[in-house]
């Protein structure tokens, strides 16, 4: 059975066009253990000059303060956790051409050296190798791939490295977009977005059976 974590970076609750369009894909795939992160709601370990710091203590077996102990120990926990995981759903609106601050601070905290990647002499090892993720990507300009303003996207350029870093390369997209038009043009853009969501859905979930 997939174990699939559908990872929200918008803050919009039901209103996110983002989230909307993932739930509907994760049913047509026909998932019904699928687990949500909100990451609007969960607590993550602000990654400041102390944590950092810390890490590299931990890693030379200097003493470090137990409030140190504790932070590593939340990051180890949210990385133990993002890895128990085969499938992510990522739910990502554009903000200012990029990903939401929180999305980007989870993504700070599961990216650290030694737990989702190594690097040696042959370079990068992505420790999340074989797993797979479909990215949702919204946003109110119509910047889809092959429209003009393609190269402003920052979104799923920056997913699709991150992902690649830690080892996923099987990664696929839905672009929700423009979410910002008349009715009738958002209305066409959820459309289209449901469509490919579904038979992308199907495509993976025949995949699977074969
Ligand atoms: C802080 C902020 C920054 C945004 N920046 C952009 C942007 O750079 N480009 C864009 O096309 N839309 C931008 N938007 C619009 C959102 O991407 C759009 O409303 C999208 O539908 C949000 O996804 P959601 O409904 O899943 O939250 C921005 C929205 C917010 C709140």
């Amino acid at each position: 059975m997939t174990r699939l974590l559908h990872i929200s970076g918008s803050p919009r609750k039901d209103r996110s066009r983002s989230d909307m369009v993932a739930r509907a894909f994760i049913e047509q795939l026909g998932v019904t253990n699928a687990e949500t992160l909100d990451l609007e709601a969960i607590a993550l370990p602000d990654f400041n000059g102390a944590a950092i710091e810390g890490r590299y203590a931990l890693i030379e077996g200097r003493e470090v303060s137990p409030e140190m102990h504790e932070v590593w120990a939340q990051i180890d926990q949210t990385i133990e956790h993002f890895l128990s995981f085969d499938t992510y759903v990522f739910s990502v609106p554009m903000w200012n051409f990029g990903v939401p601050w929180r999305l980007k601070q989870y993504i700070d905290v599961l990216t650290q050296p030694g737990l989702t990647f190594t690097v040696s002499a042959e370079g990068v090892n992505g420790s999340a190798a074989g797993r797979r993720a479909i990215l949702i990507c919204s946003g109110a300009l119509d910047i889809r791939p092959g429209q003009p303003g393609q190269e402003l996207d920052y979104q799923t350029a920056f997913m699709k490295a991150w992902l690649g870093f830690i080892g996923i390369t099987d990664v696929h997209e839905v672009q929700v977009r423009p979410t910002y038009g008349t009715p009738e043009q958002v209305e066409a853009a959820m459309a289209r977005a449901y469509e490919e969501a579904a038979a992308l859905a199907e495509r993976l979930a025949r995949a699977a059976r074969v």
